[in-house]
Protein backbone atom coordinates (compact mmCIF):
# COMPACT_ATOMS: atom_id res chain seq x y z
CA UNK A 1 0.00 0.00 0.00
CA UNK A 2 1.34 3.37 -1.02
CA UNK A 3 1.48 5.65 2.44
CA UNK A 4 -0.12 9.39 0.91
CA UNK A 5 -1.34 12.46 2.20
CA UNK A 6 -4.22 14.25 0.53
CA UNK A 7 -3.43 17.48 0.17
CA UNK A 8 -4.78 21.06 -1.28
CA UNK A 9 -3.70 23.32 -3.93
CA UNK A 10 -3.53 26.81 -2.00
CA UNK A 11 -1.17 28.89 -4.44
CA UNK A 12 -0.52 29.25 -8.60
CA UNK A 13 1.84 31.35 -9.96
CA UNK A 14 2.07 31.08 -14.00
CA UNK A 15 5.97 32.04 -14.69
CA UNK A 16 5.15 31.41 -17.95
CA UNK A 17 2.93 29.18 -20.16
CA UNK A 18 4.76 25.88 -19.40
CA UNK A 19 6.70 26.80 -15.95
CA UNK A 20 4.56 26.68 -12.37
CA UNK A 21 5.42 27.80 -8.77
CA UNK A 22 2.54 25.97 -6.53
CA UNK A 23 1.97 25.54 -3.13
CA UNK A 24 0.13 22.38 -1.79
CA UNK A 25 -1.00 21.81 1.91
CA UNK A 26 -1.61 18.37 3.28
CA UNK A 27 -5.12 18.27 4.95
CA UNK A 28 -3.00 16.76 8.14
CA UNK A 29 -0.83 19.29 7.83
CA UNK A 30 3.40 19.36 6.49
CA UNK A 31 5.02 16.35 8.42
CA UNK A 32 8.76 16.34 9.55
CA UNK A 33 10.89 16.08 6.41
CA UNK A 34 14.97 16.81 5.52
CA UNK A 35 15.67 19.62 3.47
CA UNK A 36 16.61 18.50 -0.29
CA UNK A 37 14.10 16.45 -0.48
CA UNK A 38 11.35 14.84 -2.84
CA UNK A 39 7.86 13.27 -3.40
CA UNK A 40 5.70 11.76 -5.68
CA UNK A 41 2.69 13.77 -6.25
CA UNK A 42 -0.22 11.88 -7.89
CA UNK A 43 -3.33 13.24 -9.61
CA UNK A 44 -5.79 11.12 -11.83
CA UNK A 45 -5.49 11.14 -15.34
CA UNK A 46 -8.95 11.10 -16.87
CA UNK A 47 -7.79 9.18 -20.35
CA UNK A 48 -6.71 6.26 -18.20
CA UNK A 49 -8.85 6.19 -15.23
CA UNK A 50 -6.43 6.07 -12.86
CA UNK A 51 -4.03 7.95 -10.59
CA UNK A 52 -0.76 8.33 -12.09
CA UNK A 53 2.60 9.76 -9.61
CA UNK A 54 5.38 11.55 -10.71
CA UNK A 55 8.67 12.74 -8.57
CA UNK A 56 8.99 16.26 -7.53
CA UNK A 57 11.57 18.35 -5.93
CA UNK A 58 10.50 20.46 -2.66
CA UNK A 59 11.67 24.11 -3.04
CA UNK A 60 10.29 24.42 0.56
CA UNK A 61 12.67 23.75 3.54
CA UNK A 62 11.90 21.69 6.09
CA UNK A 63 11.81 24.26 8.65
CA UNK A 64 8.55 25.84 6.71
CA UNK A 65 5.54 23.31 7.90
CA UNK A 66 3.31 25.76 5.89
CA UNK A 67 3.25 24.23 3.06
CA UNK A 68 5.38 22.67 0.27
CA UNK A 69 6.24 24.39 -2.63
CA UNK A 70 7.63 23.26 -5.81
CA UNK A 71 8.78 24.72 -9.46
CA UNK A 72 7.44 22.47 -12.49
CA UNK A 73 7.94 21.98 -16.08
CA UNK A 74 4.78 21.70 -18.37
CA UNK A 75 6.75 18.50 -20.36
CA UNK A 76 5.42 19.08 -23.95
CA UNK A 77 8.02 17.46 -26.25
CA UNK A 78 8.28 14.79 -27.59
CA UNK A 79 4.37 14.12 -26.79
CA UNK A 80 2.57 16.31 -24.15
CA UNK A 81 3.54 14.59 -19.90
CA UNK A 82 1.07 12.50 -18.42
CA UNK A 83 1.38 14.49 -15.13
CA UNK A 84 2.08 17.78 -15.65
CA UNK A 85 -0.46 18.46 -18.66
CA UNK A 86 -2.88 17.74 -15.76
CA UNK A 87 -1.09 19.39 -13.25
CA UNK A 88 -1.55 22.85 -15.28
CA UNK A 89 -5.02 22.62 -14.86
CA UNK A 90 -4.80 22.63 -11.22
CA UNK A 91 -6.21 25.61 -9.25
CA UNK A 92 -6.18 26.36 -5.75
CA UNK A 93 -8.21 24.73 -3.60
CA UNK A 94 -8.15 21.50 -5.97
CA UNK A 95 -6.62 18.00 -4.41
CA UNK A 96 -4.00 15.81 -5.07
CA UNK A 97 -1.89 13.11 -3.57
CA UNK A 98 1.75 13.59 -1.87
CA UNK A 99 3.71 10.78 -1.18
CA UNK A 100 5.98 11.51 1.85
CA UNK A 101 9.15 13.02 1.38
CA UNK A 102 12.12 10.96 0.32
CA UNK A 103 15.77 11.10 -0.75
CA UNK A 104 19.16 11.60 0.15
CA UNK A 105 21.13 12.39 -2.70
CA UNK A 106 20.65 16.24 -1.44
CA UNK A 107 20.41 16.36 1.77
CA UNK A 108 22.81 18.98 3.32
CA UNK A 109 27.00 17.49 4.35
CA UNK A 110 26.78 18.47 8.07
CA UNK A 111 30.21 15.96 9.11
CA UNK A 112 33.37 15.14 7.59
CA UNK A 113 34.34 11.04 7.66
CA UNK A 114 36.09 12.35 10.83
CA UNK A 115 33.31 13.80 12.66
CA UNK A 116 34.40 17.17 12.37
CA UNK A 117 31.78 19.45 11.48
CA UNK A 118 31.47 20.32 7.56
CA UNK A 119 32.73 24.15 7.10
CA UNK A 120 33.08 23.79 3.20
CA UNK A 121 32.03 26.37 1.15
CA UNK A 122 28.54 25.12 -0.67
CA UNK A 123 28.41 25.46 -4.23
CA UNK A 124 24.54 24.57 -5.47
CA UNK A 125 24.25 24.20 -9.42
CA UNK A 126 20.57 24.00 -10.56
CA UNK A 127 19.70 23.30 -14.11
CA UNK A 128 16.32 24.88 -14.86
CA UNK A 129 13.51 23.43 -12.48
CA UNK A 130 16.88 21.50 -11.05
CA UNK A 131 17.13 24.90 -9.22
CA UNK A 132 14.01 23.58 -6.82
CA UNK A 133 16.11 21.87 -4.22
CA UNK A 134 18.52 24.94 -3.63
CA UNK A 135 15.72 27.20 -3.01
CA UNK A 136 15.17 24.93 -0.03
CA UNK A 137 18.95 25.14 0.87
CA UNK A 138 19.08 29.06 1.21
CA UNK A 139 15.70 29.27 2.78
CA UNK A 140 17.48 26.37 5.07
CA UNK A 141 20.91 28.11 5.72
CA UNK A 142 18.93 31.90 5.93
CA UNK A 143 16.93 30.59 8.37
CA UNK A 144 18.99 28.60 11.02
CA UNK A 145 21.91 31.56 10.37
CA UNK A 146 24.44 29.03 9.25
CA UNK A 147 28.11 30.85 8.44
CA UNK A 148 28.91 28.79 5.58
CA UNK A 149 29.80 30.25 2.21
CA UNK A 150 26.81 29.07 -0.28
CA UNK A 151 26.90 29.86 -4.14
CA UNK A 152 23.51 29.14 -5.78
CA UNK A 153 23.86 29.02 -9.70
CA UNK A 154 21.33 28.63 -11.87
CA UNK A 155 21.22 27.46 -15.81
CA UNK A 156 18.37 28.75 -17.96
CA UNK A 157 17.61 29.28 -21.73
CA UNK A 158 15.78 31.36 -21.15
CA UNK A 159 15.34 34.88 -18.42
CA UNK A 160 11.64 34.20 -17.73
CA UNK A 161 13.09 30.85 -16.54
CA UNK A 162 15.10 32.42 -13.84
CA UNK A 163 12.15 31.36 -11.43
CA UNK A 164 13.38 32.53 -8.27
CA UNK A 165 15.76 35.81 -9.39
CA UNK A 166 14.00 38.38 -7.15
CA UNK A 167 14.69 35.74 -3.97
CA UNK A 168 18.06 34.93 -4.82
CA UNK A 169 19.29 38.66 -6.12
CA UNK A 170 17.60 39.50 -2.30
CA UNK A 171 19.52 37.08 -0.56
CA UNK A 172 22.86 37.86 -2.04
CA UNK A 173 21.68 41.98 -1.37
CA UNK A 174 21.25 41.39 2.09
CA UNK A 175 24.79 39.15 2.33
CA UNK A 176 26.55 42.87 0.90
CA UNK A 177 24.83 44.79 3.39
CA UNK A 178 24.93 42.42 6.77
CA UNK A 179 28.38 41.46 5.80
CA UNK A 180 29.92 37.87 4.87
CA UNK A 181 30.48 37.07 8.51
CA UNK A 182 26.85 37.25 9.16
CA UNK A 183 25.38 35.67 6.11
CA UNK A 184 27.53 34.33 2.91
CA UNK A 185 25.44 33.82 -0.18
CA UNK A 186 25.80 34.53 -4.02
CA UNK A 187 24.03 34.12 -6.72
CA UNK A 188 25.02 33.91 -10.20
CA UNK A 189 22.93 32.80 -13.57
CA UNK A 190 23.39 31.63 -16.64
CA UNK A 191 21.57 32.17 -19.78
CA UNK A 192 21.78 29.20 -22.56
CA UNK A 193 20.37 30.78 -25.17
CA UNK A 194 22.28 34.35 -25.55
CA UNK A 195 21.33 34.77 -29.17
CA UNK A 196 17.32 34.33 -29.04
CA UNK A 197 15.99 37.67 -29.59
CA UNK A 198 13.52 37.20 -26.20
CA UNK A 199 17.03 37.12 -24.26
CA UNK A 200 18.44 40.68 -25.56
CA UNK A 201 18.48 42.30 -22.15
CA UNK A 202 20.49 39.64 -20.85
CA UNK A 203 24.29 41.03 -20.03
CA UNK A 204 25.20 38.04 -17.68
CA UNK A 205 27.30 35.04 -18.15
CA UNK A 206 26.22 32.91 -20.93
CA UNK A 207 26.24 29.15 -22.06
CA UNK A 208 25.10 26.44 -19.78
CA UNK A 209 25.35 26.24 -16.19
CA UNK A 210 28.13 24.07 -15.90
CA UNK A 211 30.96 26.47 -18.06
CA UNK A 212 31.06 28.30 -14.64
CA UNK A 213 33.28 25.24 -13.87
CA UNK A 214 35.12 25.54 -17.23
CA UNK A 215 38.87 26.58 -16.36
CA UNK A 216 40.53 29.34 -18.63
CA UNK A 217 43.31 27.54 -20.72
CA UNK A 218 45.64 30.27 -19.81
CA UNK A 219 45.09 31.01 -16.25
CA UNK A 220 43.79 27.43 -15.20
CA UNK A 221 41.02 29.25 -13.20
CA UNK A 222 37.42 28.89 -13.61
CA UNK A 223 34.84 31.59 -13.46
CA UNK A 224 33.78 29.97 -10.02
CA UNK A 225 37.62 30.09 -9.15
CA UNK A 226 37.87 34.21 -9.77
CA UNK A 227 34.53 34.00 -8.04
CA UNK A 228 35.12 32.81 -4.93
CA UNK A 229 38.88 34.25 -4.73
CA UNK A 230 40.73 31.01 -5.20
CA UNK A 231 40.72 27.48 -6.64
CA UNK A 232 37.60 25.10 -5.49
CA UNK A 233 39.29 21.95 -4.07
CA UNK A 234 37.26 19.12 -2.55
CA UNK A 235 39.01 20.09 0.75
CA UNK A 236 37.49 23.54 0.78
CA UNK A 237 34.21 23.26 -1.42
CA UNK A 238 31.32 20.68 -1.37
CA UNK A 239 29.39 20.73 -4.96
CA UNK A 240 25.82 19.88 -5.14
CA UNK A 241 23.92 19.55 -8.78
CA UNK A 242 20.55 18.90 -9.55
CA UNK A 243 19.40 18.85 -13.51
CA UNK A 244 19.98 16.76 -16.94
CA UNK A 245 22.46 14.28 -16.53
CA UNK A 246 24.64 16.55 -19.21
CA UNK A 247 24.80 18.69 -16.68
CA UNK A 248 25.88 17.00 -13.77
CA UNK A 249 28.71 15.24 -16.31
CA UNK A 250 29.85 18.53 -17.47
CA UNK A 251 30.56 19.75 -13.97
CA UNK A 252 32.29 15.99 -12.43
CA UNK A 253 34.29 16.51 -15.78
CA UNK A 254 35.76 19.50 -14.94
CA UNK A 255 36.17 18.86 -11.06
CA UNK A 256 37.31 15.48 -11.82
CA UNK A 257 40.80 15.89 -12.19
CA UNK A 258 41.11 18.74 -9.01
CA UNK A 259 40.20 15.74 -6.60
CA UNK A 260 36.41 15.96 -6.83
CA UNK A 261 34.73 12.43 -6.51
CA UNK A 262 30.36 11.82 -5.83
CA UNK A 263 29.35 10.69 -2.95
CA UNK A 264 28.57 7.37 -4.87
CA UNK A 265 32.33 6.59 -5.24
CA UNK A 266 33.94 7.91 -2.26
CA UNK A 267 37.22 8.13 -1.48
CA UNK A 268 38.81 5.39 0.93
CA UNK A 269 38.16 7.80 3.88
CA UNK A 270 34.50 8.29 3.09
CA UNK A 271 35.21 11.69 1.90
CA UNK A 272 33.75 13.16 -1.66
CA UNK A 273 33.31 16.63 -2.59
CA UNK A 274 29.64 16.25 -4.96
CA UNK A 275 26.42 14.94 -4.48
CA UNK A 276 23.69 15.06 -7.07
CA UNK A 277 20.16 14.40 -8.37
CA UNK A 278 19.73 13.43 -11.97
CA UNK A 279 16.77 14.51 -13.57
CA UNK A 280 16.44 10.71 -14.54
C1 LIG B 1 13.85 12.99 -7.99
C2 LIG B 1 13.09 13.77 -9.06
C3 LIG B 1 12.69 15.06 -8.80
C4 LIG B 1 12.01 15.78 -9.79
N1 LIG B 1 11.69 17.08 -9.54
C5 LIG B 1 11.06 17.81 -10.49
C6 LIG B 1 10.77 19.20 -10.25
O1 LIG B 1 11.07 19.76 -9.18
N2 LIG B 1 10.14 19.89 -11.24
C7 LIG B 1 9.82 19.31 -12.44
O2 LIG B 1 9.27 20.00 -13.31
N3 LIG B 1 10.09 17.99 -12.67
C8 LIG B 1 10.69 17.23 -11.73
N4 LIG B 1 10.96 15.90 -11.97
C9 LIG B 1 10.46 15.28 -13.21
C10 LIG B 1 9.05 14.67 -12.96
O3 LIG B 1 9.14 13.59 -12.04
C11 LIG B 1 8.39 14.12 -14.24
O4 LIG B 1 9.29 13.22 -14.85
C12 LIG B 1 8.02 15.20 -15.22
O5 LIG B 1 7.17 16.16 -14.58
C13 LIG B 1 7.29 14.63 -16.44
O6 LIG B 1 6.13 13.92 -16.04
P1 LIG B 1 4.89 13.70 -17.03
O7 LIG B 1 4.00 12.66 -16.45
O8 LIG B 1 4.25 15.02 -17.36
O9 LIG B 1 5.58 13.18 -18.34
P2 LIG B 1 5.58 11.63 -18.89
O10 LIG B 1 4.23 11.29 -19.38
O11 LIG B 1 6.17 10.74 -17.85
O12 LIG B 1 6.53 11.81 -20.13
C14 LIG B 1 7.96 11.84 -19.94
C15 LIG B 1 8.63 12.10 -21.27
O13 LIG B 1 8.30 11.07 -22.17
C16 LIG B 1 7.70 11.62 -23.34
N5 LIG B 1 6.63 10.71 -23.80
C17 LIG B 1 5.47 10.44 -23.17
N6 LIG B 1 4.76 9.54 -23.88
C18 LIG B 1 5.51 9.24 -24.96
C19 LIG B 1 5.35 8.38 -26.08
N7 LIG B 1 4.25 7.64 -26.22
N8 LIG B 1 6.33 8.34 -27.01
C20 LIG B 1 7.45 9.08 -26.88
N9 LIG B 1 7.67 9.89 -25.85
C21 LIG B 1 6.72 9.99 -24.91
C22 LIG B 1 7.15 12.97 -22.95
O14 LIG B 1 7.07 13.85 -24.05
C23 LIG B 1 8.19 13.41 -21.95
O15 LIG B 1 9.31 13.96 -22.59
C24 LIG B 1 11.68 15.17 -11.03
C25 LIG B 1 12.09 13.85 -11.27
C26 LIG B 1 12.79 13.16 -10.30
C27 LIG B 1 13.24 11.74 -10.60
N1 LIG C 1 15.32 16.21 -9.65
C1 LIG C 1 14.91 15.92 -10.88
O1 LIG C 1 15.09 14.83 -11.31
C2 LIG C 1 14.24 16.98 -11.70
C3 LIG C 1 14.11 18.24 -11.17
C4 LIG C 1 13.53 19.20 -11.97
C5 LIG C 1 13.08 18.90 -13.27
N2 LIG C 1 13.16 17.67 -13.76
C6 LIG C 1 12.66 17.36 -15.15
O2 LIG C 1 13.66 17.71 -16.11
C7 LIG C 1 13.10 18.08 -17.36
C8 LIG C 1 13.60 19.39 -17.97
O3 LIG C 1 13.79 20.31 -17.01
P1 LIG C 1 13.69 21.85 -17.32
O4 LIG C 1 12.51 22.09 -18.19
O5 LIG C 1 13.74 22.53 -16.04
O6 LIG C 1 15.02 22.15 -18.18
P2 LIG C 1 15.19 23.23 -19.32
O7 LIG C 1 14.61 24.52 -18.84
O8 LIG C 1 14.74 22.67 -20.61
O9 LIG C 1 16.78 23.40 -19.41
C9 LIG C 1 17.52 23.99 -18.36
C10 LIG C 1 18.96 24.20 -18.79
O10 LIG C 1 19.56 22.93 -19.09
C11 LIG C 1 20.16 22.97 -20.39
N3 LIG C 1 20.11 21.64 -21.00
C12 LIG C 1 19.17 21.13 -21.84
N4 LIG C 1 19.49 19.87 -22.18
C13 LIG C 1 20.66 19.60 -21.57
C14 LIG C 1 21.52 18.47 -21.55
N5 LIG C 1 21.20 17.35 -22.20
N6 LIG C 1 22.65 18.54 -20.84
C15 LIG C 1 22.98 19.66 -20.16
N7 LIG C 1 22.20 20.76 -20.13
C16 LIG C 1 21.06 20.73 -20.83
C17 LIG C 1 19.36 24.00 -21.16
O11 LIG C 1 20.21 24.48 -22.20
P3 LIG C 1 19.68 24.77 -23.72
O12 LIG C 1 19.06 26.13 -23.71
O13 LIG C 1 20.94 24.69 -24.52
O14 LIG C 1 18.68 23.69 -24.06
C18 LIG C 1 19.09 25.03 -20.09
O15 LIG C 1 20.18 25.90 -19.91
C19 LIG C 1 11.62 18.14 -17.12
O16 LIG C 1 11.10 16.95 -17.63
C20 LIG C 1 11.48 18.20 -15.61
O17 LIG C 1 10.23 17.63 -15.26
C21 LIG C 1 13.75 16.69 -12.99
Amino acid sequence: MVLEMKAKVTYMELLKEDLVIMRVVPEKGVPEYRTGQFLTMGLPIPAEKKIVRRAYSLASHAGNRDYFEFVIRWVRKPLPGRVTTELFYLSVGDEVLLGYPTGAALQISEKLPNGEKDNRRIICVGGGTGLAPFIAFAHHFHDTNDKREVIILHGASYIDELSYKRLLTDYDNESKKRGIDQWNFKYRAAISRPKEYYNRSWSGPVGRVESFFKPDKKTGLSPVDEMVGEEITPDNTIVYICGYQGTIDGVIESLGSRGFVTEHEKNPDGSFGIKFESYG
